[in-house]
């Protein structure tokens, strides 16, 4: 390749792999979506080069007219019977492939509702009557086909783990429903993808798949309640949290903060990212977030905690970081 093919065809290539990618399938779903991908991909290159090559046909090598006949046979057969037997096969071939994308879950449900601009995120295990809440970040086993339950709070959104399989919109007062069959354990991305208000492009969540006895071992985790602040700057951190009264909007389960306003944030800290996969899940972006929020996430609900002294917001932050 020359230099400059190298260099357009580098964002292209770079989107073949990667967290979020539909051409590096993880589960099954996503599996079946990218080899629709390449089989299209493949017979529109063959479409493509017929058409040009008959281009290059009439014009270059036999630029004689046809006879009417011809005519008439090269417009029967090249512009009816030809796209219509294309695109007959293709509509089977595709129709064949919806009933393994609605496939019902076994097992593990999960419940995730979309808000401005975050995922509440429920497990409800077999057999379960009260779910295990989380928030910003999806976790499922491998093995086993999960069912997913999606709904929304006041717009539109859409949930798509691109490398786990197909989006599905979640709409108000509506519940819609999707399964994923994840296959390669390893920490993923997901989006929203329905416009949603101006932070749309900024909700994002971790997908993390699991091998079925680290996601159960995790899940036991999940659904303990907050451990308690072991050091004095995290203890204080704690009191500021209920005093600032950051628990009317968040809940800490075995503390008094107990709203569902906002994001849980029992376990916090052990989540892939903040903010719905917007910064790292470190102290110092904890630190910015709670300072400022919109600086990140222009029309976010939460309001921003500027006012405290630096020293306030670092003990904040360091009670957060402690929420495994
Ligand atoms: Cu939520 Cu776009």
């Amino acid at each position: 390749m020359t230099g400059r093919a190298v260099w357009i065809s580098l964002p292209l290539l770079a989107g073949c792999s990667g967290v979020q990618s539909v051409l590096d399938p993880a589960g099954r779903d996503a599996q079946v979506l990218a080899e629709l991908f390449w089989v299209m991909l493949a017979g529109a290159v063959v479409l493509w080069l017929l058409v040009n090559g008959l281009i290059l046909y009439v014009t270059r090598i036999a630029p004689q007219p046809l006879s009417r006949r011809g005519a008439e046979a090269l417009i029967i057969g090249g512009g009816i019977i030809f796209p219509a037997v294309v695109l007959a096969g293709l509509l089977v071939y595709g129709l064949s492939e919806m009933p393994k994308q609605r496939a019902e879950g076994a097992g593990l449900t999960l419940r995730v509702t979309g808000h401005q601009f975050w995922w509440r995120v429920e497990y409800w295990p077999d057999g379960a009557d009260a779910p295990i809440l989380a928030a910003n970040e999806v976790r499922l086993p491998t093995g086993q086909r999960s069912e997913i339950k999606l709904n929304a709070e006041r717009v539109i959104h859409s949930f798509w783990i691109p490398a786990l399989g197909g989006k599905t919109d979640m709409i108000p007062g509506r519940e819609t429903r999707m399964s994923l069959e994840p296959e390669k354990p390893g920490t993923y991305r997901g989006q929203c993808t329905e416009f949603c208000g101006e932070s749309h492009a900024y909700m994002a969540f971790g997908a993390v798949v699991m091998s079925p006895e680290a996601f159960d071992a995790w899940l036991e985790r999940e659904a303990a309640d907050a451990v308690a602040p072991e050091t004095q700057k995290a203890r204080r951190g704690q009191q500021i949290f209920l005093s600032e009264g950051c628990g009317g909007c968040h809940q800490i389960r075995g503390t008094p903060a107990d709203a569902q306003v906002g994001p849980d944030l029992t376990h916090l800290a052990g989540r892939t990212t903040l903010a719905a996969g917007i910064l790292p899940m470190s102290h110092s972006a904890l630190r910015d977030w709670i300072a400022d929020p919109e600086a990140f996430k222009p029309g976010v609900e939460m309001p921003g905690y500027g006012h405290l002294s630096d020293d306030d917001i670092g003990a904040l932050a360091t009670y957060l970081m402690s929420l495994k």
